[in-house]
């Protein structure tokens, strides 16, 4: 008897234990509607909510995979990736809700990582916009078109910092740095989610890939990943931990291991970390099959794996279908607690609530007219067109050959000066390809001019092997009749006509992203080889720039008049660009990851920590490099403008800060320029001496101000305990006693300095 109770008792508090505790009443009700819900469900259906399936399109509508229609309807699968547009979710959900047992909607997920329909600059662009209230928008507009064709769900934002530009996956985050990257994080969960789940014009967004994926060993993409403790929590973690407290709904995790476990089966990280030092409560998704890969890294066999993942955290398995095939055994054999599957079906049942989906599963299913009053509009596009300025980031202008005079005759020579497709970037979810238009076509539309000259000068690339590796996945480059060298000789004809020449080069888009390292990150040979013919005809030369990545641009800084960077500007970019270069639009735009010399000195990044040896040119054993320096050609935080901005009166309000008390900087920026420009004002901190070795400085603060010609204006910061807080060897976040350099400035490397005392009373 004592026994049978003791067993009951047991069960009850287990059951008790995973439903959350909340004094909210509308998560009261939604626990409740959720319990209700669950008690009817059985063991399979459970497993059913954490698994999704992938789906394709084809001319007609949707493409099933085997059996997806059937798993759909008898509650086999919660969520489906691959879909959109109303009338296509409409069919599956359809399936889900009139033909399933417990008629539980499905959660539909989609790849919206800049822009769904409008596509605005890729991510690593977005980020030099430094505008958070921008990049905040562009989210929102996303996930209003997004929810307009019939999405719930996007995997974005990805906040892995990234060091390494071989990594082709650097355009899809924010950068290198951990406080900017995680302002930037904030601002895309709100975007997506506007703090409220239930309007049927926000989605869910979902924080990847957790993590440290951006940390893969020599830049290639998936491969290993070890790092110290104090590393991750001051240098990697930050991010994911914002996007965490931002609310975001969801979290993936990412396909790298992390000091020997799977990501995907590190109960450390998804379940020590996430959900017990964050107290997380969102739902964790693995990154596509991350889970029967744990395979191929050594961690068991597939079953062994499943097991793994899902006693690591797991709540929804990516399309491989591991936990639907092998969930029912595990949980029978006593591998998995049931337990465990409750409250993963309960994570995903409680998205789906918060949506809205119980009430309406087809409240994403909008009208043919709607979803065209909301997609494409010029609000959005105009919107596009802000933010394709705002990216771009001026690297150099000497004797200001920029803003370009529009009456001058303009040659625009290179690959990417009529080439439209890569615009949009990888990731383009719902954008089109053929609607960008080519930087060749805005500059002449802009003024209908025929003083412009064009010639193509050479191809995108001249390696084959890489061309139809890249055109496998829809990067159509094609190569000219024409030889090389006639190509070249025709291109110095049209630039010896010319005044000035604007050189577009650069990348395919499908040169990063995913699956796309780089062992070298210059422009293609061929590429340079026409720059090099250019520069023979003496004439003034503009580059810009079409990438994916930083790329090492010694030779280009070198022999370029000018070099803009645009990166891979989206639905409205060569309009963006065209405005910059013709000077309707001031560029603003500031760097967020360093560009190295080349590419010996990767990983190079500002935040970095000294040596015993700091670099001393004349003596031998110090830290540095025979044949290059080691500073980067271009800096973190790094962008000029048309116009000049001059810091002066740096001052501090004291000279030492207390607990509870607030250290106010004051710095005087003025333009000293001819024209109205906006200037991204930076601050760093250096802890220089404390319990663990700290970086040379870690950027605490920024903000924007706009100034006209001959302004001044005087920027404030405020500095607290708070900002000087960091992760000692025992991970406990402190601010340690002791003297702390302090940098104001326009970039990481330039800057006025200052110093203050950290005393504990
Ligand atoms: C990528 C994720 C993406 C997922 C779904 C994976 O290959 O790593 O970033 O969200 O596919 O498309």
């Amino acid at each position: 008897m004592n026994k049978i109770i003791f067993i009951a008792s047991f069960y009850l508090l287990a059951a008790y234990a995973c439903q959350p505790s909340s004094t909210d009443p509308k998560e009261k009700e939604m626990h409740r509607y959720v319990d209700r819900l669950m008690r009817k469900m059985t063991l399979e259906e459970k497993i059913g909510q954490m698994t999704q399936l992938v789906v394709g399109f084809d001319i007609t509508g949707p493409v099933l995979n085997e059996g997806v229609e059937e798993k759909i309807k008898s509650g086999a699968a919660g969520s489906v990736l691959g879909i959109y547009t109303p009338e296509a979710t409409r069919k599956l959900q359809e399936m889900a809700v009139n033909d399933s047992r417990l008629k539980i909607p499905l959660l539909f997920g989609y790849d919206v990582i800049h822009g769904h329909r409008t596509i605005f600059p890729i991510n690593l662009g977005l980020s030099a916009s430094w505008d958070m209230t921008l990049i905040e928008q562009t989210a929102q507009a996303a996930a209003d078109e997004a929810a307009a064709d019939g999405l719930h769900w996007t995997f974005s934002p990805m906040v892995d910092i990234a060091r390494d530009p071989r990594w082709g996956r650097v355009s899809e985050g924010a950068g290198e740095d951990p406080y900017l990257g995680s302002r930037i994080a904030e601002a895309m969960v709100r975007g997506y989610e506007q703090d409220d789940l239930s309007r049927n014009n926000t989605i869910l967004s979902c924080i990847k890939h957790f993590a440290l994926y951006g940390a893969a060993e020599a830049g290639r993409d998936y491969n290993t990943v070890d790092m110290s403790d104090v590393r991750m929590y001051n240098e990697y973690l930050p991010p994911y931990k914002a996007g965490a407290e931002a609310g975001a709904a969801s979290f993936m995790t990412s396909f790298n291991e992390i000091n020997g476990v799977p990501a995907t089966g590190n109960r450390w990280l998804l379940t020590d970390l996430l959900r017990k030092e964050w107290e997380y409560k969102g739902f964790v998704v693995t990154d596509y099959a991350s889970i029967p890969e744990m395979v191929n890294h050594g961690s068991g066999n597939e079953q062994e794996v499943t097991a793994m993942a899902i006693n690591a955290g797991v709540d929804m398995d990516m399309v491989s279908e591991a936990i639907s095939r092998y969930g029912t055994e595990l949980v029978k054999s006593g591998k998995v607690a049931k337990k465990t599957i409750d409250m993963a079906c309960r994570r995903v049942l409680e998205a789906k609530y918060k949506l809205g989906l119980f009430e309406d599963p087809f409240r994403y299913c909008v009208s043919e007219k709607e979803k065209h009053q909301r997609t494409f509009t010029l609000r959005y596009q105009l919107l596009a067109r802000e933010a394709a300025i705002k990216s771009v980031v001026l690297l150099k202008n000497d004797n200001q050959v920029l803003p370009l005079n529009a009456e001058a005759k303009i040659a625009f020579i290179g690959p990417q000066a009529k080439r439209a497709h890569d615009l949009i970037g990888s990731w383009s979810a719902a954008g089109l390809r053929d609607e960008a238009i080519s930087l060749w076509e805005a500059a002449t539309k802009r003024y209908e001019k025929n003083n412009y000259l064009y010639a193509l000068g050479c191809n995108l690339l001249e390696d084959t092997g890489l061309i139809d590796k890249l055109n496998r996945f829809g990067s159509k480059i094609q190569q000219s009749e024409k030889t090389p060298q006639a190509l070249i000789q025709e291109a110095v004809a049209v630039a010896r006509k010319s005044d000035i020449v604007v050189a577009a080069m650069g990348e395919a888009f499908s040169m990063s992203g995913e699956a796309a390292s780089r062992s070298s990150i210059e422009l293609p040979e061929n590429q340079k080889e026409l720059l090099k013919a250019l520069k023979q005809t003496g004439k003034p030369i503009v580059l810009v720039l079409m990438n994916g990545r930083p790329l090492a641009l010694s030779w280009e800084d070198e022999n370029m008049d000018a070099i803009l960077e645009t990166w891979f500007a989206g639905t409205a970019g060569s309009q963006g660009i065209a405005d910059v270069l013709f000077g309707g639009a001031n560029p603003s735009g500031k760097l967020t990851m360093t560009y190295p010399r080349n590419i010996g000195q990767v990983p190079i990044y500002y935040n970095h920590k000294n040596t015993g040896r700091p670099i001393r040119e004349e003596e031998k054993y110090t830290s540095k490099y025979l044949d290059t320096p080691n500073d980067p050609l271009y800096p973190f935080g790094y962008g000029l403008s048309y116009t000049s901005f001059q810091y002066s009166d740096l001052q501090l309000s004291a000279d030492c800060l207390a607990p509870g008390q607030t250290l106010s900087v004051s710095v005087t920026l003025e333009n000293t320029g001819k024209r109205e420009g906006t200037e991204t004002i930076q601050l760093y901190l250096h802890d220089k001496t404390a319990s663990i070795t700290r970086p040379v400085k870690e950027l605490k603060g920024f903000q924007q101000a706009r100034l006209a010609s001959g302004e001044s204006k005087t920027i404030r910061f405020d500095i607290t305990e708070e900002d000087l807080k960091f992760y000692n060897s025992d991970l406990q976040w402190v601010a340690e006693p002791g003297e702390f350099d302090l940098f104001v400035g326009g970039n990481s490397r330039d800057l006025l300095q200052a110093s203050f005392k950290y005393s504990a009373k």
